[in-house]
């Protein structure tokens, strides 16, 4: 076992883990953040996303302990003073949350497009949500939830 600090959330968590442990065991066994999905296991569905220093990473890919005191939002933290936040409202508002299994997924991959793009053009989003994968929608709510956070996003920054 090894000791790591994570900071998640904003909370700073000091651990002893197993160098073999992923960061989606470690949120969901040690630390009870289920929000974050098992779907495959492999780098596949986006079931698991999280952001790591404001980048959407697979959470089953990468090993905890290479993420000491590195800065982790899973989706149990990105609501805004106890409220939803623009996009996880976006998404209930468009329709694309049906079962929910993908949506913590869908929600962080889409934070992390906008921390990079503030204004993704259709062909942008799709390509981000590449590797996110949903057995309910058919995609075209999601791809409407993205879009209406954006203009949510612009509008709240000019003030409208
Ligand atoms: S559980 Fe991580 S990509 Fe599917
Ligand atoms: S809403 Fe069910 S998997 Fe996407």
């Amino acid at each position: 076992m090894i000791r790591i600090t994570l900071i998640i959330n904003k909370q700073r968590y000091a651990l002893s883990i197993n160098p073999k442990w992923t960061l989606l065991y470690v949120l969901r066994e040690l630390l009870s953040l289920t929000g974050s999905k098992n779907g495959c296991g492999t780098g596949d569905c986006g079931a698991c996303k999280v952001l790591i220093e404001g980048e959407a990473v697979n959470s089953c890919s990468i090993l905890a302990k290479n993420l000491d005191n590195k800065n982790i939002f899973t989706i149990e933290g990105l609501n805004s003073n106890g409220s939803l936040n623009i996009v996880q409202k976006s998404f209930i508002d468009a329709g694309a949350v049906q079962c929910g299994f993908c949506t913590p997924g869908m929600i962080i991959t889409t934070m992390g497009l906008l921390n990079k793009n503030n204004n993704p053009s259709e062909e942008e989003i799709v390509e981000a949500l590449d590797n996110n994968i949903c057995r309910c929608t058919g995609y075209i709510k999601i791809i409407q939830a993205v879009k209406l956070s954006v203009a949510r996003l612009m509008e709240e920054k000019n003030g409208l």
